[in-house]
């Protein structure tokens, strides 16, 4: 029988009918192995019968462990559930080892032993960050080694409730024949890694690097078989760093926990609105504060619009913390509904802080700094904005309307400026303008002095 997928390439993990020396699926040569997997003749003896059980379960829900460190619990849904695999992506030099480590340290003092494995820094240098940490009194176990077979001996043979391994892209099992970092290497590290969490109780954490293009390198092989996915991201020229919940077996994903990266490592912020706020002046034109929602929180956030005269024929439209596509089809909505055309002009787009913004919530927030900062004239100070906007330029209502107005009334914001409401909103307190469009809310701002 033709089997359809005799190789795979080392790098990328795309399957070919036929060995080539060029991976057509990311292109890099010489990367093609024959795949084990498919090169295995079929059995044809016929399996085990197979007892299924009911949906309903009288075992109580798992015991979590809380870190004490709310931004992290809320991330993690509640806490450490115990066999759990966990892997945290994020850009090198982020911050993922020290927030393990601080990590380590609390659930240890919580009474969790746990085991952090190094495959990249020799003890010393992990003593050293230790150190600056604060946190050499705390019995956390440390290992230097990247050689797998090792550690998932010494995790059998110790059996701590926590292990954290750092990173899974310098770990190598002898029975794979690729270097380390190599997709094969990391599947089947990442893979034996999940099977002792999941036999022997033991949570794992994996730290994954992340290439540039924004993907942990190698394919998602480990995404896949992690019960919880996290990234730490941030700006290194900012002090922020958000961990974000891309996927959670166990709890919300999209839930975000914010920190500050110090001179001492990494710092909870209890209240990020406030914090991203804060290097906020008198309004200019051109800026907008929007009230948005990550997970279960409502955070509120400066847009920055700037426009600017282009070079005739090149036009750039820059942007940080949002979609550029986003931008694009607003760019455009605001062409075909309003008039308000673009062209010939540069238009770079900012979320202050270092924050990325994901919800389509934000769009009348970004439209709105866009028209004012090409009116050059700035919103009313202490004014919120949020709202989705169609492509036939409607506003529509966005979820979680009373928690943003809540938030932005909490931080002193006295109006907003929001879709139309299907109900009256409870009392927060704000002047509410409710607008149905683009050109209504276009009106309002150019109408007003
Ligand atoms: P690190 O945790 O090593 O990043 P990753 O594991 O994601 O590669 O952190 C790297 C940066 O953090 C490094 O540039 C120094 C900085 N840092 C601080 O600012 N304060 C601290 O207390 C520590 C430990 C690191
Ligand atoms: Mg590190």
């Amino acid at each position: 029988m033709a089997r359809d997928r005799g190789f795979v390439c080392s790098e990328c993990g795309a399957g070919h009918p036929k060995w080539s020396g060029r991976c057509d699926a990311c292109g890099a040569w010489n990367t093609l192995v024959e795949d084990a997997a498919a090169a295995r003749p079929r059995q044809p003896a016929r399996g085990r019968l197979l007892q299924p059980t009911d949906l309903a379960t009288a075992e109580p829900p798992p015991p979590r462990t809380e870190a004490g460190v709310a931004e992290l619990d809320r991330v993690l849904g509640g806490g450490l559930v115990p066999a759990s695999a966990l892997l945290l992506g994020g850009d090198p030099g982020i911050g993922k080892s020290t927030l393990l480590l601080q990590a380590a340290a609390r659930f240890a003092r919580n009474g969790l032993r746990v085991l952090y494995v190094s495959g990249e820094e020799s003890a010393a240098q992990v003593q050293i960050r230790a150190a600056r940490l604060g946190l050499t009194e705390s019995p956390v176990r440390l290992l230097a080694h990247a050689g797998l077979r090792d550690v998932l001996a010494t995790l059998e043979e110790e059996r701590p409730h926590l292990a954290i391994i750092d990173s899974i892209q310098t770990m190598w099992l002898d029975s794979v024949d690729s270097a380390p970092g190599s997709v094969s290497q990391v599947r089947a590290c990442a893979h034996e890694l999940t099977m002792l969490a999941k036999s022997r109780g033991v949570s794992v954490v994996m730290v994954g690097h992340v290439t540039k293009e924004g993907a942990l390198a190698g394919p998602r092989v480990v995404e896949h078989m992690a019960d919880t996915v996290l990234y730490f991201e941030g700006d290194r020229g900012h002090q922020f760093r958000i961990l974000r919940a891309v996927k959670n077996r166990f709890g919300p994903a999209d839930e975000i926990g914010v920190f500050e990266m110090t001179g001492r490592g990494l710092v909870e912020v209890r209240n990020p609105s406030a914090l991203f706020l804060a290097e906020r002046g008198t309004p200019a034109p051109g800026s907008v504060v929007f009230a948005g929602i990550e997970g279960t929180r409502p955070i509120l956030c400066e847009i920055q619009a700037l426009v600017a005269p282009a070079a005739p024929g090149s036009a750039r439209r820059s942007v940080v913390g949002w979609d550029g596509g986003r931008l694009a089809m607003l760019l455009a909505v605001l062409d075909a509904r309003a008039g308000l055309s673009f062209g010939g002009l540069d238009v770079y787009l900012n979320v202050a802080g270092g924050l990325r913004i994901t919800e389509p919530a934000a769009d009348l927030a970004v439209a709105m700094a866009l028209v004012s900062a090409q009116a050059q004239r700035a919103l009313e100070p202490h004014e919120v904005v949020f709202g989705e906007i169609s492509l036939s330029g409607a506003v529509r209502p966005v979820a979680q309307t009373e928690n943003r107005l809540k938030e932005a009334a909490k931080l002193g914001f006295t109006s907003a400026i929001l879709p139309v409401l299907p109900k009256r909103a409870a009392g927060s307190g704000l002047r509410l303008r409710e607008i149905p469009d683009l050109v209504s809310a276009i009106r309002l701002h150019l109408g007003q002095t």
